[in-house]
C-alpha cells in the first residue's frame, strides 16, 4: 500500500488566497520525498492539509490508505509532524518534554518514559535530558523536536523545513538522523526544504513546487538529466549576440539562455565543448570567463521556474515588504 496518496489537492484560505492549486503525488513506503520551492509556494499548506492541521478545500489525501477527510483522528495517530517553528517547551527539561508529548498521544507513563529514553539516546541527548530546554542550542532543540514527533512511533513523518536557519554542520547532522530513521525503521518521510543541495543528496524523489503547483517531480538524477547533460557558462568581452548565433549552430548544443552576464549553453554531449571553443577561437571572440558543470538542482529549478530559488525569494520578500509599507501608509 502507498504511504501517501494526494489527488488534486487544493487550498483556498478564507481570505481568498489560493495557496495550493491542485497537487497530486504518491509516496511508496520507505521513501524520502522532498518538496522544494520558494517562500509562499504552498509547501506548508500542503503538509498541513495532509496532516489534518487545516481543512482540504478540494481534492483528496490518504495516509496508509486512510482518508484524511473522513478519518482525521485515525490519520493523526499514524503520523508524526515536526513543524517549522519549534514546538518544544523551553521551561521543561528535555525528558519532561518527550514524556508530555507521549501522554498527549495517549501513551501510559511507563511506556512514555521508556520511549523518551530511547529517543533521547537515538538523538544523542541523554546527557542533557534533565536540563531546561531553554539552555539547549538550536540544533539540540530541533533534535528534541524530532524526537517529540516520534514518541508514538508514526508510520509516516512530516518535516517542515527541519534545517532552516541552522548552520551547515548542524544541518548535516539533522539529516544524518533523518536518514537513520528512514533506513532503520523504513519510515516514510515527507520533507520540505529551501536547500536544494540537501534535497538532491537526501531525497529519493523531489517535487518542485511553484505558485501552488508541482512544476516537476522525479528522482533528482532524472530531473537533472531531463534538462540536458551539462551546462557551459560563457562570458565574452564583446559580440554576445554573434557568439550566441555561432554556438547555436553547433551540433550537440541545446538551449542557450542568458544568465546574468553569461551565456548559459546546454550541452547535449560533453564532447561538444571543444567544438564551441574552436568556433570561438577561429572567430576571434575573446573569452572572459568559462565554466562547465553537470547540471545541479539549482539549474533544474531555474529551468522550471525561470529564476533561481534565491532570486525568487528576494522578489517575494520585497513584494511582501512593499505590500506592508503600502498598508502602513494607508
Ligand atoms: N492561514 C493563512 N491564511 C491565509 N493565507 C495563508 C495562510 N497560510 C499561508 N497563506 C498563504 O498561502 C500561500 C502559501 O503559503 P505556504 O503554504 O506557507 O507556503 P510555503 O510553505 O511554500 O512557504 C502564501 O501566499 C501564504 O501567504
Ligand atoms: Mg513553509
Amino acid at each position: 500500500m502507498k504511504s501517501i496518496v494526494v489527488k488534486d489537492l487544493a487550498k483556498r484560505y478564507s481570505n481568498g488566497t489560493e495557496a495550493v492549486k491542485g497537487i497530486s503525488f504518491e509516496l511508496e513506503k520507505g521513501e524520502i520525498f522532498g518538496m522544494v520551492g520558494p517562500n509562499g509556494a504552498g509547501k506548508t499548506t500542503t503538509i498541513k492539509m495532509i496532516t489534518t492541521l487545516t481543512t482540504i478545500t478540494s481534492g483528496d489525501a490518504f495516509v496508509s490508505g486512510i482518508d484524511v477527510k473522513k478519518h482525521p483522528e485515525k490519520v493523526r495517530r499514524i503520523i508524526g509532524m515536526v513543524p517549522q517553528d519549534l514546538s518544544v517547551d523551553d521551561d521543561l527539561h528535555g525528558f519532561e518534554n518527550l514524556v508530555l508529548s507521549g501522554k498527549l498521544y495517549g501513551m501510559d507513563t511507563k511506556l512514555a518514559v521508556k520511549k523518551a529514553n530511547m529517543l533521547l539516546d537515538f538523538f544523542d541527548l541523554t546527557e542533557f535530558k534533565d536540563k531546561d530546554v531553554g539552555s539547549y542550542s538550536g540544533g539540540m532543540k530541533k533534535r528534541l523536536d524530532l524526537a517529540s514527533g516520534l514518541m508514538h512511533e508514526p508510520e509516516v513523518l512530516f518535516l517542515d523545513e527541519p534545517t532552516l536557519g541552522l548552520d551547515t554542520q548542524t544541518r548535516s547532522k539533522i539529516w544524518d538522523y533523518v536518514k537513520r530513521l528512514n533506513k532503520e525503521l523504513n519510515m516514510t518521510i515527507l520533507v520540505t526544504t529551501h536547500y536544494l543541495e540537501e534535497a538532491d543528496m537526501l531525497c529519493n524523489r523531489i517535487a518542485i513546487v511553484d505558485f501552488g503547483k508541482i512544476v516537476a517531480l522525479d528522482k533528482p538524477s532524472a530531473l537533472k538529466e531531463g534538462i540536458g547533460n551539462s551546462v557551459m557558462m560563457v562570458k565574452v568581452k564583446n559580440d554576445l549576440e554573434k557568439t550566441k548565433k555561432l554556438i547555436e549552430n553547433i551540433d550537440g548544443v541545446g538551449e542557450i539562455t542568458m544568465y546574468k552576464e553569461d551565456l548559459k549553453v546546454t550541452l547535449k554531449r560533453m564532447e561538444v565543448a571543444p567544438a564551441i571553443l574552436e568556433t570561438m577561437y577561429s572567430n576571434k571572440i575573446t573569452l572572459e570567463r568559462l565554466s562547465i558543470k553537470e547540471p545541479s538542482l539549482d539549474d533544474v529549478f531555474i529551468h522550471y521556474t525561470g529564476a533561481a530559488l534565491r532570486d525568487r525569494e528576494e522578489k517575494t520578500d520585497s513584494m511582501a515588504m512593499r505590500r506592508t509599507m503600502r498598508r502602513m501608509r494607508q
